[in-house]
Formats: C-alpha cells, sequence, structure tokens
C-alpha cells in the first residue's frame, strides 16, 4: 500500500527556538498513522534529526547538490544531508526553479544524487497561473515529471508534490476536481514510466493546504498527502492537517 505523507517546508523561516515546534509535533503525534516529515532550513537540520531520532516524525532538507562532495561553495551535498541525519530532501521546488533557474535535468540529477544517499527524494512539479489560464496544465506537469524524475524510481525513494505555483503562499488552490485532474494524469505518468513501481510512488497535493481545506483536498481520490508551508510553521497549524490526513479515506 502507497504511503501517505504529511511534509511540511520551513523554507527560509526557524531559527533553533523553532525546534520546539518539532517537539511539539512529535508530542502530538506519537503513533501517526501516516508518515510525517519535517524539512527545516538546513542551519538547523542536525540538530532537528537528533531531537527527532527515534520518533515517527522524520527530518529532510529543502535541497541538495547533485554531486557528492566538489568546489562548491555555499552548497550541501545529499550525503550531507543523511550524515546529519535527514532522511529525505524537496527537490524542485518552484521557489528553487525560479529563483536559482534549475531544470528538470538538473532535479533528476539531484533526486539520483539522494537515492544514492539512501534519502526520500520529494520531487515537485505545477503549472504557473499563465500556463493554467492557456490550458497547459496537464502538458506542463507531464513534461515537469519526465524531465525532473530519474530512471529507476519506486515509492523508496522518491514522492511526488503537485504544488501549481499560483496557489503557493497565496491562500487560493485549485478545486477539488482540478486537483483530482492532475493527480489522476500524473499517476497515469508514473505508471507508463516506471510501471507497477510507479504505483508505489506517493503523489502529494501542496500549496496553500491548511487545517480549513486539509480534509477536502485528501478525499480527492489519488491525494497521498500534502507538502505543507506556511502552516507547518507552527504545530498548532500543522497538526490539524497531519490529523486530517489520518482520517482520511484512502482513495
Ligand atoms: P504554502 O507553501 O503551503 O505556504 O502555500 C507550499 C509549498 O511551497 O511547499
Amino acid at each position: 500500500m502507497r504511503r501517505r505523507i504529511a511534509a511540511g517546508n520551513w523554507k527560509m523561516h526557524g531559527l533553533a527556538a523553532g525546534l520546539s515546534e518539532i517537539r511539539a509535533v512529535m508530542d502530538a503525534h506519537p503513533d501517526p498513522q501516516c508518515g510525517i516529515l519535517v524539512c527545516p532550513p538546513a542551519t538547523l537540520l542536525a540538530a532537528a534529526a537528533k531531537l527527532a531520532a527515534g520518533s515517527p516524525v522524520m527530518i529532510g532538507a529543502q535541497d541538495c547538490h547533485h554531486e557528492r562532495s566538489g568546489a562548491h561553495t555555499g552548497c550541501v551535498s545529499a550525503e550531507m544531508i543523511a550524515d546529519a541525519g535527514g532522511a529525505a530532501v524537496i527537490l524542485g521546488h518552484s521557489e528553487r526553479r525560479s529563483d536559482h533557474g534549475e531544470t528538470g535535468e538538473l532535479v533528476a540529477a539531484k533526486a539520483l544524487a539522494a537515492r544514492a544517499a539512501g534519502l526520500l527524494g520529494v520531487v515537485c512539479v505545477g503549472e504557473s497561473e499563465a500556463e493554467r489560464d492557456a490550458g497547459e496544465t496537464l502538458a506542463v506537469v507531464a513534461r515537469q515529471i519526465d524531465s525532473s524524475l530519474p530512471d529507476g524510481c519506486t515509492g523508496e525513494s522518491a514522492v511526488v508534490a503537485y504544488e501549481p505555483v499560483w496557489a503557493i503562499g497565496t491562500g487560493r488552490s485549485p478545486t477539488p476536481a482540478q486537483i483530482g485532474e492532475v493527480h489522476t494524469s500524473i499517476r497515469e505518468g508514473l505508471a507508463r514510466r516506471f510501471g507497477a513501481d510507479g504505483e508505489s510512488i506517493p503523489i502529494l497535493y501542496g500549496g496553500s493546504v491548511k487545517a480549513q481545506n486539509a480534509a477536502e483536498i485528501f478525499a480527492v481520490p489519488g491525494v497521498d498527502g500534502a507538502l505543507v508551508g506556511g502552516a507547518s510553521l507552527e504545530q498548532g497549524l500543522f497538526s490539524p492537517i497531519v490529523s486530517a490526513l489520518e482520517a482520511a479515506p484512502r482513495g
């Protein structure tokens, strides 16, 4: 059975004091019925992983370099993330694609590096508002899936996060029907590309997920969880989303 994951992406937020939020998530969900992943900034990764060691809460990073080591000032490799206790890494988030010009090919190389280091790679895809308005959503997302996922992906090494760019941090989100349409299309693409292994790859939805809309989104067939930005920064905001996923029917 495909795993379900409530994942938090702290982005460039969080000082050492913020570790108390991870402690609170651990305390609120000692025996969760879904995976929980928190991705703090790199500065907090090792401390967060130490804090969460032995608990069901996984700690992850928000990006990695595609090489194991080398002369790349300011970069962090997948091996370093694993060494710091990380279990996962977000890859190809739209903010990385737009702020740092990351291409699908680069994201795929990063995903390979993550797999080699034993990390779960959470690969993000999603259309811009202009692409949606032009009726190109499914084609854009299919192209991103093809280019950003390396060969040989399985649910052990890869997760896909569908995040419409226009829904990130805006308070706007697609209708359940729109989310369902894209998730179905991604699921078909994964099956074509990876065969039976594609079935095991979870597909998360991301973009303005919050307590108020989580249950509705998780009720959409084909949604295996969420990648949450703003509402993952505080346990009081994140926990209801985790609970909604635990309570959601499997579809
Ligand atoms: P948001 O961010 O929940 O704040 O919209 C989601 C994301 O960028 O992963």
